[in-house]
């Protein structure tokens, strides 16, 4: 059984127990048939109180269902026989009620909910719309332009929120099922509300329509459920109740199949894969409970914000007082920036920087259990700073290092437990971006692993493990973009056309854009450092720009001109004669959006077939996540190598030859050929 039922006098509870997150699964939905069944038939019960056992209310539909042939009852059905039961049903929700979880409550009579409940509709994230009456019932509760933006934007509400929005009709503080109790008794004293589907729905004026059309749309961005979702809380307002349930359900089933719903729901299984490895089952991570950052620049004081928004007590390290206070005002600004955004409250930001001690005595690490360096990136200036921690810290301490490009084994050559020692690699800005990598060295201790995956975890990261080679996964294949780009200008397109057909693809800046905003000086040091390895990178045009000072926005050009104080890309003459004359002799030729996008897009997909092979990543999902939370690859196309497989590995082979034959990539990877592109064994 999913579900118990208790009686309390007149009162049915109904105890739904289906871990991890109660989802509707087949089982359930028939339990809860048979007791809406039942408790019809009880003459002793009045009414019926709807909880979860666990940590939450029903999380939605079980989306594991999802690629297989439907059983019943379904959802619909579950829904619409608990709103026509002649006992009222009241929920009360706790941690999550989201999607069909949402959904029965707004079958039931009335809803009630935890101060720290969460509610919303988030099917749009999974590339479907909901499917059991939500943009139908939705609408009637709280009015269509509400429903409209729960919807298509898929956030959830908290339980503050909806109950002034009239999703919910009491918030309980304390014991919850003893407070839904209580107000059943009072609320089968009084005329009770007419259930849903009796209710009109408010209408909407044509200009708000066009206007929420227009946001949803632009907000969409290649994605279809938003605006398939919208144009069902639409039909809702419009047609009769059985027309719109229907129509919803029509789209519903026409999206749940569809290649941005199958791909949504690839990631959606492989961010929860990736926070528990199978290679780590069964070992336990060590216990961190306070954190040091070694350098405040840029990424320290990101990491230092990160660490502190999971609550972590942070030393911050600095080389010397005037970089201390400069990192600690860079910590102020991010607090500061996320209080003027409405994130958190000042309270919050003052409490979040008192938990920061800064120091430039390494003596002050002595009891820190986990400790991220971020200091240049300079292999001097890191081993030096590795030494002394290894020194200063406990022997059983986890350090880490933040560096982008350098060889983590070298960094940690000779320290003292060299097992304790691994790279954690995070994004810029390090407080907001997903992804973190992890990359452990031959000596790292599996429970040190396990634990940067547990900390990945409790800072709401995305963890992959990443393989030691110049860049791991993520900027090893950014070069690849980077060089694909400028053959692209080399051989006839301008940066405007490049980044226009990878922002049409899906990304959210073309790769111009984003090295004027990042600087072209950082790659160009890294270049630097490659040719020094005897490397031959691949950026000519990048390199002239360098020489003339056009490092980007910060220098009032790089890629593209800019007018001072305004981030606009203006095409730059200048540049357009250096591609000229790079390009000297060279055959050029007409590309088409999709050509472009191919030129680099399939390259990367070969370099990620090598990244496979040699075992830098060791999962092709891993790929994925990489690309989708550290660069914006669009994650309704399922990431780099999800893209690929859909798209059919023969395909992508053959574009890869027509490229190689060109001189514009290399031939395809060997596992691309054998039309794998996971490493067997
Ligand atoms: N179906 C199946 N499995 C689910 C699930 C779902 N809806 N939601 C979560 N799970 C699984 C996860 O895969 C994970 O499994 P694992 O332990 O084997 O890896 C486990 O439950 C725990 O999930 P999380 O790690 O995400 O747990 P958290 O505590 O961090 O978060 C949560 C809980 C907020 C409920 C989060 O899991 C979540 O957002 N779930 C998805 C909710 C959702 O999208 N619901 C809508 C589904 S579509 C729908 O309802 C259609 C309907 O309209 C017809
Ligand atoms: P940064 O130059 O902004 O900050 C470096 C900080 O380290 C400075 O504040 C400096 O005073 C401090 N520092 C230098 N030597 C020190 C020492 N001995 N002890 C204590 N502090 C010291 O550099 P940024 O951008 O923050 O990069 C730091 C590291 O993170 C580098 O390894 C870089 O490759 C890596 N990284 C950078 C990313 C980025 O986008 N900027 C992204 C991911 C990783």
């Amino acid at each position: 059984m999913t579900l118990e039922i208790e009686r309390d006098g007149e009162i049915a509870v109904v105890t739904v127990d289906n871990p991890p997150v109660n989802a509707l699964s087949q089982a359930l939905r028939q339990d809860l048939c048979d007791a809406a069944e039942a408790l019809d038939a009880d003459p002793a019960i009045r009414a019926v109180i709807l909880l979860c056992a666990g940590r939450t209310f029903i999380a939605g539909a079980d989306v594991a269902e999802f690629g297989k042939p439907p059983v019943p009852p379904h959802l619909p059905d579950v829904v619409a026989r608990i709103e026509a039961a002649r006992k009222p049903w009241l929920a009360a929700i706790h941690g999550s009620a989201l999607g069909g979880g949402l959904e029965v409550a707004l079958g039931c009579r009335f809803r009630l909910a935890s101060p720290s409940a969460k509610l919303g509709l988030p099917e749009v994230r999974l590339g479907i719309v909901p499917g059991a009456g939500g943009t139908v019932r939705l609408p009637r509760l709280v009015g269509p332009a509400i429903a409209a933006e729960m919807i298509t934007s898929g956030a959830p509400i908290d339980a503050q929120t909806a109950s002034s929005r009239g999703l919910i009709d009491m918030v309980i503080d304390g014991d919850l099922e003893k407070g839904a109790i209580d107000f059943a008794r009072t609320a089968l004293g009084r005329p009770l509300p007419p259930p849903l589907r009796d209710r009109t729905v408010p209408t909407l004026e044509q200009t708000a329509w066009d206007r929420i059309t227009k946001t949803v749309a632009a907000r969409a961005k290649g994605e279809d459920a938003p605006l398939r979702a919208l144009a069902c809380v639409r039909r809702a307002v419009d047609a009769d109740f059985e027309t719109a349930m229907t129509f919803e359900r029509e789209t519903f089933l026409a999206l749940r199949g569809s290649a941005q719903a199958t791909a949504l729901r690839h990631v959606f299984f492989a961010e929860r894969a990736a926070r528990r490895p199978p290679e780590l089952a069964g070992v336990t991570p060590k216990r961190i409970g306070s954190a040091a950052v070694v350098g405040g620049g840029t990424m320290g004081a990101g990491i230092a914000a990160a660490l502190r928004d999971a609550d972590f007590p942070v030393t911050l390290v600095e080389r010397d007082e005037a970089a201390l206070a400069r990192g600690l005002a860079n910590l102020r600004a991010i607090f500061d920036s996320a209080v003027q955004r409405g994130r958190i409250s000042p309270e919050t930001a003052a409490e979040r920087i008192t938990g920061v001690i800064g120091t430039t005595d390494y003596g002050m690490l002595a009891n820190a259990e986990l400790v991220i360096e971020a200091v240049f990136e300079d292999m001097e200036v890191k081993r030096e700073v590795f030494a002394r921690l290894a020194r200063s810290c406990r022997p059983d301490a986890i350090l880490a290092t933040n560096t982008s490009y350098l060889d983590p084994e070298r960094i940690a050559a000779g320290i003292a437990q060299p097992e304790r020692f691994l790279g954690l690699h995070f994004f810029s800005p390090a407080h907001v971006m997903k992804l973190v990598e992890i990359v452990p060295t031959a000596a790292t201790a599996p429970e040190v692993l396990a634990s940067a995956f547990e900390l990945a975890r409790t800072l709401n990261k995305v963890p992959v493990r990443a393989g030691i080679c110049d860049g791991f996964i993520g900027n090893r294949l950014l070069k690849v973009t980077r060089a694909q780009a400028e053959r692209l200008l080399l051989t006839g397109a301008t940066p405007q056309a490049v980044d226009a057909a990878m922002r049409r693809f899906g990304l959210p800046m073309g790769p111009f854009e984003a090295q004027d905003l990042a600087g072209l000086d950082i790659a160009a040091f890294q270049r630097r450092a490659a040719r020094a390895r005897g490397e031959m990178p691949f950026a000519p045009i990048a390199e002239r720009l360098c020489a003339i000072e056009r490092l980007g926005q910060k220098t009032g050009g790089g890629w593209y001109d800019y007018a001072s104080g305004d981030r606009t890309p203006r095409p730059s003459e200048i540049v357009s004669a250096i591609i000229v004359e790079t390009a000297a002799g060279g055959t050029r030729r007409q590309w088409d959006e999709a050509g472009i996008v191919d030129c680099i897009v399939l390259p990367m997909i070969n370099e990620a077939a090598r990244i496979l092979e040699e075992g830098v990543a060791i999962r092709a999902a891993d790929i994925d996540l990489v690309e989708i939370h550290g660069y914006g690859f669009p994650r309704w196309r399922g990431g780099l190598m999800h893209y690929a497989e859909a798209r059919g590995l023969q395909n992508i082979v053959g574009g890869l030859n027509t490229l190689a034959d060109q001189g514009l990539a290399d031939p395809p990877a060997r596992t691309l050929r054998q039309g794998r592109h996971e490493p067997r064994g």
